[in-house]
């Protein structure tokens, strides 16, 4: 079996080839960063855009790599949901056009579901049943995972996802986009203690949900003074800026940590598999990986580049093909605006 796998649901554009026992046989990445770091986040038009120049080479090089053509494939899978509605139709359509093109059937993939199964890709051991945990630029959620294509939404964010409160806190710090990879940096030479922000839900033990948008205020009013919302013209040394990068970066891992084993407890389950952009993040995976001895639960967290966006983790459409799940070339997208709980 060779699946052609094809993402596009935010800024990155990509496209691999895996077999039936997921092995990367291609694999190809057009990241947008450059473009949209212009405009301090991701620009939705100018996404699909840039996804329409990059998608066709990207396939034609993972198809390269993997040295086979169309005709060598099993199916051609894409990511249709969640994502951004213009990017997740520019790599749907081009997979639609690759299927009537060469005659293989479409495989849909839910790029959340995608995400934990990075964890499957890159560890030889089968995580399921586990407590999967996405955190992306546009997700926080936790899900009950039954198997790589039975997932249960336990809950998610009430307001901000954690990508999107480290690029939100990012931004007032003035420090560039993606907000996560540099409060990483900027949180090396801080103190994590420094400033107690708060842990929002942290104390909640019965609801599976977060709340990143306090935490977010709490950064501004300690900016901006509390109660003022403008700190255009506050002044802050390098030191500070640590300190606070730290602080903040604490306060999301607790919470993220927290939480997950708070599922785990809840649902009686002995494992947690954890994807998105930042779970790359490397005080989070410190953390988790704490939290993995202390409570003793296994902890799979897949290497960081298959934690941020990637065609590799939609080796999950194995799994439907295995299923039998196919679907009809009338497939639509479906961004999932509206937060499922
Ligand atoms: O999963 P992803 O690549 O795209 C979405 O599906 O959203 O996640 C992107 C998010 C961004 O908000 C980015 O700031 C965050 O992941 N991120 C990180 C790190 N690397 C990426 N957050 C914290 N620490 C990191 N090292
Ligand atoms: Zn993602």
């Amino acid at each position: 079996m060779k699946i052609l796998t094809i993402e596009s649901s935010c800024d990155e554009t990509a496209a691999a080839v895996v077999d039936e026992d997921r092995n990367v046989l291609g694999s190809s990445l057009a990241s947008q960063i450059d473009v949209h770091q212009l405009y301090g986040g991701v620009v939705p038009e100018i996404a699909s855009r840039s996804h329409m120049e990059a998608i066709l080479p990207v396939v034609s090089e993972a198809l390269e790599e993997a040295k086979i053509g169309l005709e060598d494939l099993s199916a051609i899978a894409v990511v249709n949901e969640p994502g951004l509605a213009g990017s997740l139709l520019v790599g749907l359509s081009a997979a639609k056009a690759l299927c009537v093109a060469a005659n293989k059937p479409l495989i849909a993939i839910n790029h959340l579901q995608a995400h934990v199964y990075a964890c499957r890709v890159a560890f030889d051991e089968d995580p399921f049943p586990c407590i999967g945990l996405i955190v992306s630029g546009g997700h926080s959620s936790l899900y009950r995972c039954n198997g790589p294509i039975d997932f249960e939404s336990l809950g998610t964010t009430i307001d901000d996802a954690a990508g999107e409160a480290f690029d939100k806190v990012a931004a007032m710090l003035g420090l560039p986009y993606p907000g996560g990879p540099s409060i990483q940096k900027a949180a090396e030479k801080g103190n994590p203690k420094a400033y107690k922000f708060p842990r929002p839900m942290l104390n909640d033990h019965d609801r599976m949900q977060f709340s990143f948008s306090g935490l977010k205020t709490a950064v501004r009013y300690q900016l901006a003074g509390t109660g003022r919302v403008d700190f255009s013209e506050c002044h802050i040394s390098e030191q500070e800026r640590a300190d606070i990068a730290a602080s903040f970066q604490e306060a999301v891992c607790d919470c993220l940590v927290g939480k997950a084993t708070q599922a785990l407890r809840k649902y009686g389950m002995k494992t947690l598999c954890v994807g998105g952009g930042v779970a790359a993040n490397r005080r989070f995976r410190e953390k988790a990986l704490e939290a993995s001895e202390k409570y003793r639960f296994k902890l799979f967290i897949a290497p960081p580049k298959l934690c941020t966006d990637n065609a590799v983790m939609g080796a999950i459409a194995i799994e439907r093909y295995k299923a039998g799940l196919f679907s009809d070339l009338d497939l639509d997208v479906s961004p999932g605006l509206v937060r499922d709980k």
